[in-house]
């Protein structure tokens, strides 16, 4: 199980309540695989990636546009990248591949090499420019609301 720690924070408190989800999504597959409910482990991970991306890339990248952050095309690609793999993980688990290992090879992979070193890179030219993003709006909690309140996502 991985455990949130505060070096993960990129200082954003809307973008790390974000990454937190994904902490949280690893570790369902991660608990699921143990259980041997490979195939249960792997469907609401995707789905809820997939939500994830559409919401929480689309956010993150209008903050960029909105302060003019230098790196937001490299920043776009790497999410366009993620969206693509995940996209291929969900046709590869709907023709019936076990897709459990690959899922959380790619998540483990994001958390350290996109969400603490490149999200963190945005977060450090935040502060080192002295901008702000606005704390939580209590209409914008988590980017995944309890599954009884969730809108569909189109992935
Ligand atoms: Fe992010
Ligand atoms: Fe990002």
């Amino acid at each position: 199980m991985l455990v949130w720690r505060k070096k993960y924070s990129i200082g954003v408190s809307r973008l790390d309540a974000d990454h937190l989800t994904l902490v949280s999504l690893l570790n369902q597959l991660h608990i699921n695989m143990a259980e041997e409910l490979s195939r249960e482990a792997v469907e609401p991970v995707l789905a809820a990636l997939q939500c994830y991306s559409e919401h929480h890339f689309d956010f993150e990248e209008s903050l960029m546009v909105k302060f003019g952050y230098p790196e937001l095309d490299f920043h776009r690609a790497c999410h366009d990248s993620f969206c693509r793999q995940v996209t291929e993980l969900a046709r590869d688990a709907h023709a019936n591949h076990d897709v459990a290992r690959g899922l959380r090879a790619l998540l483990g992979r994001w958390l350290f090499d996109h969400v603490v070193t490149v999200d963190g890179r945005f977060g450090t030219w935040l502060k080192a420019n002295r901008i702000t993003v606005p704390t939580f709006h209590r209409s914008r909690r988590a980017i995944l609301p309890p599954a009884d309140q969730r809108q569909p996502c189109h992935a």
